[in-house]
């Protein structure tokens, strides 16, 4: 399915020039957001915009993912996230993104069927891991295994290869996930099994050795199923923007998801999954929680206060919410030592007193509580952000397909502002 292009062009935007006039359309979405439409703005002005960061640049016209910052309101495809992470399975809202309506009965059964027929990966991805040193970190891995199932599956795109490409995508993913880490730790890889569901699936490949089966509980797989939702997708964020550019040169599904997990393991994005219990755990190990924070304020310190702060949202992130909530239910099932969510509960009270954080809108974000939830769930810390990275993937699937069928497709190619030496002779 394409696009709904339902943003309109309803008003004009008129500046003089160089003794020019330039009149510009401005484009009204569905929300009401508006957004001053430059592709005429070069062959009008000869000018270009300056937006490091793209933080005022609207790329695409999109109507997967719906974000109020300001609100603290995220929907997927019209659908509330509340709603979904209380109501809907991982595969449902991957089907939702995806294909842009919620799937029938039938349609669930049929695309859940699909996927756990495809969990297996071909038995030469043995030999691929084996090559990577016994330490490798699961999210290069990661990145590696999906851009080599490119080589495993060379059709020529069409409709049809793509359709089976996504499936392969999201079955596939937990095999490779679950695989990354069992080569780190050297034990053998399980094999998938096709009567569990999506998160049992994955959770029993990381955890089963072949001397130990491994029951899974259904809360943790609920949980997992919970976390994912709620990863899912997230607009134009720095990984999606990356798969989209990778795409835009009609380089293929494989090789552009794998560009977005490379883009997302960086500690400004999820990556910062990781960093948010690395700074628990420093603060648990004799720092104080008022210590750390000053260092966060301290312009001359390159310490952040890890899972605060989001370009887009300016209030509390609906994700992290749900998730707050959700930390200490598992905590109490469990009864696991609370200590690293105290920490972290204390921190977001102090941040979200400080003057510092009120005054530039910095509060939790979603990587803010799923890490000590991971923590309870006994998912190593080097797993989180491939977690985050097999929540995303439907998301990132469904914004490089609407991209490819955006009737405004163009290959992503920025300008610059050229600021280095002008024309001179080589030195003799
Ligand atoms: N701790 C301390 N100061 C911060 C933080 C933080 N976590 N985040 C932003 N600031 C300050 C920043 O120094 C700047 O201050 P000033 O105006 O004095 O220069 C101001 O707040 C605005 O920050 P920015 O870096 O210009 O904002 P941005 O929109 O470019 O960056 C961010 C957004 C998420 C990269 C940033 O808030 C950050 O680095 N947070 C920590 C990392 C993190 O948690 N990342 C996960 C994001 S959510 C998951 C995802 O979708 O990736």
């Amino acid at each position: 399915m394409g696009p709904q292009m339902t943003a309109k062009e309803a008003r004009q935007i008129s500046f003089q020039y160089d003794g020019k006039s330039v009149e510009l359309p401005v484009l009204t979405g569905s929300e009401g957001e508006t957004a001053i439409d430059i592709r005429k703005l070069r062959s009008s002005s000869g000018l270009i915009t300056f937006d490091p960061g793209f933080a005022n640049t609207g790329s695409c016209k999109s109507a997967v993912t719906f974000i109020d910052g300001e609100k603290g309101i995220l929907r997927y495809r019209g659908y509330p996230i509340e709603e979904l992470a209380e109501e809907s399975s991982f595969l449902e809202v991957a089907q939702l993104l995806i294909h842009g309506e919620m799937p029938s009965r039938e349609e669930l059964a049929s695309f859940t069927d699909d996927v756990t027929r495809h969990t297996m990966l071909h038995e030469s991805f043995g030999r691929f891991f084996g090559a990577l040193p016994k330490d490798a970190h699961p999210m290069p891995v990661c990145a590696a295994a999906v851009a080599a199932l490119a080589t495993f599956y060379q059709e020529p795109e069409n409709d049809q290869t793509i359709q089976e490409a996504i499936v392969r995508l999201i079955a596939k993913m937990p095999t490779i996930a679950a695989y990354s880490y069992k080569h780190f730790l050297g034990q053998p890889f399980i094999y998938p099994r096709n009567e569990l569901d999506y998160s049992s699936n994955f959770l029993r490949m990381m955890f089963a050795t072949p001397c130990e089966e491994y029951e899974v509980d259904p809360l943790l797989a609920r949980t997992l199923d919970l976390l994912l939702i709620l990863h899912a997708d997230h607009e134009q964020n720095c990984s999606t923007s990356t798969v989209r550019l990778v795409g835009s040169s009609h380089a293929n599904l494989f090789a552009s998801i794998s560009s977005g997990i490379s883009a997302l393991w960086g500690p400004l994005h999820g990556g910062a999954n990781q960093k948010v219990i690395e700074m628990l755990e420093i603060i648990e190990q004799g720092g104080t929680v008022e210590s750390f924070v000053e260092r966060a304020k301290n312009r001359d310190d390159s310490a952040r206060l890890m899972g605060f702060g989001h370009r887009v949202y300016k209030s509390y992130d609906p994700r992290a919410k749900i998730l707050k909530g959700y930390c200490t239910k598992i905590l109490e099932h469990y009864g696991k030592d609370s200590k690293l969510l105290d920490i972290a509960m204390k921190l977001e009270e102090i941040a979200l007193t400080d003057d510092y954080f009120v005054s530039r809108k910095l509060y939790p974000n979603v990587d803010f509580y799923s890490g000590v939830i991971y923590k309870a769930m006994g998912i190593p810390v080097n797993m989180f952000t491939v977690m985050f990275a097999m929540g995303r993937l439907p998301g990132w699937i469904a914004q490089w397909l609407e991209m490819r069928n955006d009737p405004d497709f163009k290959i992503g190619r920025p300008r610059q502002v050229y600021t280095g030496a002008n024309k001179r002779g080589l030195p003799s």
